[in-house]
């Protein structure tokens, strides 16, 4: 493998795997706030029960989250430095105010709201927690903001042959940040309601202690992850319209259309080889001018296909790299713009598919739960369990289409934008040797390796541990400790929600269901003795 190769497995490698933890954060940070603000509102003491179950795994994944953050700024100046030289200019700005957001205000706050438990008024803590969560929200959107710049640049001038920012405003209202930012928040949500589907469901299938909490808990997960979906649809929709007008390689790659359609149909599902140029032995399902109305809203609008695209493409753009040694084995080689077609084919469908079946289960899940019920069979846990990983797979495989569709290029040319500001990926790695970023690659990869073997071990500790885990005053007992299905409890039965307007009265809570005796939390502690107890 070449210097190009290498740096850009090592890449994927490495983002991918940061954002696994980055949409659980933000999701899961606002569904924190949220269930804070039930407790502040309500005093009902499952509110603080989730509060600090699910607070707690947020933590944990946010420490790994910024582990592996910093990698990524590393890397780019190690492994992509013609780039970096490139977008320097254009990406100061927005990554400053990322910095800026994320070092100051989202760390101040978490450490806040960490340590302010026993010592902040109740509201004062509350607004700690909401402002951690809306930050990470900002933080996104300027990262957001900087790659939906790559694929759209905007708000430049072309300088002795490198983009200059002329206008911050313009990369910060890009119409593909401005479509690309909801997207992504909406896939954060579809992660951390899937989350707490998966573990609130398998704690009731052990029949942990704690029911009422797990049984929110469910619920929550359920109705944000399905809002969470038909906002991604919605979203999606209107990102494919801006695909079409600024990147028809990419559309035509995430359909596998070899030729020019109109009306074009929308293939929902394929057999045979979609990589095929000539594409006559590929059988698929499609369904008649949808993919005209995904690109614009009308049922008879032409969508080009490959073969039409890649003369256009290389009367603009070229037909063979300069030759440059820097290029490497394509020095002189003729361009191919067409990206890795069952990646982009695949990808486009799994995306969609994956947060589909993750929606799915969600309601799934809260009918077989349903007046009390909790099934006992081990399919349930492994259909709670494994519902967590869906929409995971469902945003890398949205990045991996995303990032993969927009190739040959790592700044794709705006149609409608300043001539020459864009970059082959070809021309933006580092002079380096292969030796130099296989080695760097292994060690990140090893190192990735070992992170996400704590993060899985953190996180399967503190959730066997459940709610007695983090709150004092809640029952361990029931089965909890051990990993079969409990006999259960009665549910239903008694003031398990906890009703008064004590913080931290004990009722509900670790009322003992299952093998334990129960009833052993109610000890009625107050609200400062719950409160005293930091993270
Ligand atoms: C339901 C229908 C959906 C449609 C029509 C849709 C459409 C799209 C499109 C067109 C893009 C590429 C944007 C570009 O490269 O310019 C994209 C990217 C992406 N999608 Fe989806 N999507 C859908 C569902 C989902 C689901 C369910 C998830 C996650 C669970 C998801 C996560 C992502 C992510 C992470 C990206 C990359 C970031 C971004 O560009 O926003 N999408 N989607």
């Amino acid at each position: 493998m070449d210097v190009l190769d290498l740096a850009r497995w090592q890449f994927g490698i490495t983002t991918v795997y940061h954002f696994l933890m980055v949409p659980l954060t933000i999701g899961l940070s606002l569904l924190v706030a949220g269930m804070q603000t039930a407790w502040v509102r309500t005093g009902d003491r499952k509110y603080l029960a989730m509060t600090k179950f699910w607070g707690k795994l947020l933590l944990i994944n946010f420490a790994m989250g910024v582990v592996t953050g910093i990698v990524q700024e590393f890397q780019f100046g190690m492994t992509w430095s013609a780039y970096s030289r490139f977008v320097g200019d254009v990406f100061g700005a927005p990554l400053a105010m990322e910095g800026l957001v994320a070092f100051f205000v989202e760390s101040t706050f978490l450490g806040l709201w960490i340590f302010g438990w026993d010592r902040l008024p109740r509201k004062a803590h509350l607004a700690c927690v909401w402002a951690f969560s809306l930050a990470s929200i900002a933080s996104a959107y300027f990262i957001l903001a900087a790659n939906s710049w790559m694929q759209h640049p905007v708000g430049v001038e072309l300088v002795d042959g490198r983009p200059r920012l002329n206008s911050i405003w313009a990369v910060l209202t890009n119409n593909t940040v401005l479509a690309a930012f909801p997207h992504t928040i909406f896939g954060a949500f579809a992660v951390a309601a899937a989350f707490l589907v998966g573990i609130a469901a398998w704690q009731l299938w052990r029949g942990n202690a704690d029911e009422p909490v797990w049984r929110s808990s469910v619920k929550l997960g359920t109705w944000v992850g399905v809002v969470a979906f038909t906002g991604l649809a919605i979203t999606g929709d209107l990102q494919g319209k801006l695909m079409f007008e600024q990147q028809p390689m990419k559309m035509a790659a995430a359909e596998a259309l070899c030729h020019t359609e109109s009306p074009a149909s929308f293939s929902v599902f394929a057999v045979g080889d979609v990589s095929r140029p000539d594409c006559e032995d590929v059988k698929s399902i499609t369904v008649p001018a949808l993919l005209s109305f995904l690109a614009h809203n009308d049922f008879s609008t032409e969508v080009k296909g490959i073969d039409d695209l890649v003369p256009m493409y290389q009367e603009k753009y070229g037909t063979n790299y300069p030759v440059d040694e820097r290029l490497g084995e394509l020095s002189g080689k003729p361009i191919d713009y067409v990206p890795v077609l069952p990646v982009t084919y695949w990808g486009f469908r799994l995306m969609i598919g994956f947060g589909a079946i993750s929606a799915g289960v969600g309601l799934l899940v809260l009918w077989l739960t349903r007046g009390g019920r909790t099934p006992r069979g081990r399919w349930f846990r492994w259909l709670a369990l494994g519902s967590i990983a869906t929409p995971f797979l469902g945003n890398s495989f949205g990045w991996i289409f995303t990032e993969m569709g927009r190739q040959p290029f790592v700044v794709v040319p705006n149609p409608t934008g300043v001539d020459g500001v864009w970059m082959f990926t070809a021309r933006a790695v580092s002079n380096s040797t292969p030796g130099e970023v296989l080695t760097s690659l292994v060690a990140l990869t090893l190192v990735y390796g070992v992170l996400a073997g704590v993060e899985v071990f953190l996180i399967r500790r503190y959730v066997r541990g459940g709610v007695a885990g983090v709150l004092p005053g809640s029952d361990p007992g029931g089965p909890g400790s051990g990993d079969g299905p409990g006999s259960g409890g009665e549910p239903g039965t008694g003031d398990r929600a906890g009703s008064g307007d004590r913080a931290g009265s004990g009722d509900g809570v670790g009322s003992g269901d299952g093998a334990g005796p129960g009833a052993k939390a109610g000890s009625g502690d107050e609200a400062d003795d719950v409160l005293s107890f930091a993270y």
